[in-house]
């Protein structure tokens, strides 16, 4: 596997590559990768000549209030993980070497005022710009993400189709740990009391799973999920949502495709998790 740290080294290789006409799966990732990382390099791996992962904590998708300095970070156990799945090459670029200047971003428009985006108000401009970046740099036949994270994928996908980037996005379906709690690098900030708790949210998937139907209000659902949430003393509700699938904009009832997504803090950390439904 091969390590790179510079756009200009990561590109002589890529031109190697796209001169034997190999396909490229690309895989964007902050590092600290866990088991729904190494399923979206599988699929990659599945799809594609070569494979890229690229470990990057993106400064411009952290508010001033969040966790940027003590974000997780164990590049060791990154690069065996990624050596382990097969990937022909990560590159891990510093700050510096991907932001000379912070003058032009990719901002989504409409579909980032919602959910997290109301919370957090600059972190989709941040991944988007990231994201275009690297495609960019990269020229990926395909590109991989979880689909833990919904809204990312939509504005993605908005950004993609949009902006008429040459790339496939792949959504990967979410891995969850042995009592259901979705796999995040971000797990790893809670204690065990909150760990136990934290298996809430998916107690409150199942069960808007489950009483989701055609038609039902999007309010019924809402309120079904959130007694669920309020049980747990040490979980507190940022938001739970049901919204169209494509705008991300809430809907009243549930007769297209929609995402009903959450945040819930468990003590100080911000956990989120969702499920798809089609009425049709
Ligand atoms: O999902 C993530 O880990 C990040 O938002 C991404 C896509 C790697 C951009 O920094």
């Amino acid at each position: 596997m091969e390590h790179v740290l510079t756009i200009e080294d990561v590109r002589n290789t890529i031109s190697n590559w796209k001169k034997e006409g190999y396909s490229i799966g690309y895989v964007p990732t902050m590092g600290f990768l866990h088991d729904g990382h190494a399923s979206l390099i599988d699929q990659a791996r599945k799809n594609n000549d070569k494979v890229i992962v690229s470990i990057f904590v993106n400064p411009i998708q952290f508010g001033e209030n969040e966790d940027l300095s003590t974000y997780p970070r164990d590049i060791n156990n990154d690069k065996k993980l990624c050596e382990s799945h097969g990937v022909d090459l990560i590159f891990t670029p510093s700050s510096e070497e991907m932001y000379q200047d912070k003058k032009a971003f990719v901002d989504i428009i409409d579909l980032s005022n919602t959910l997290c985006g109301l919370r957090r108000p600059i972190h989709f401009k941040g991944v988007c710009t990231v994201v275009a970046k690297f495609f960019n740099i990269i020229q990926p036949t395909n590109a991989y993400f979880g689909k833990k994270d919904a809204q990312q994928l939509a504005i993605i996908r908005k950004m993609v189709f949009d902006l008429n980037f040459p790339v496939n996005i792949i959504g990967v379906p979410i891995v969850r740990e042995h009592d259901g709690l979705a796999k995040s690098s971000r797990n790893t900030y809670l204690s065990s009391d909150e760990r136990k708790a934290a298996t809430i949210l998916y107690k409150s998937i199942q069960k808007g799973k489950s009483s989701i139907e055609p038609g039902c209000s999007a309010d019924s659902i809402i309120n079904t999920m959130t007694e669920i949430i309020q049980s747990e003393p040490l979980a507190k509700i940022d938001y739970i949502s049901v919204v169209d699938a494509n705008t991300m904009q809430p809907v009243q009832k549930v007769i297209s495709p929609v995402l009903v997504a959450m945040a819930v803090y468990i003590g100080t950390t911000r956990l989120i998790d969702n499920f798809s439904y089609d009425p049709n």
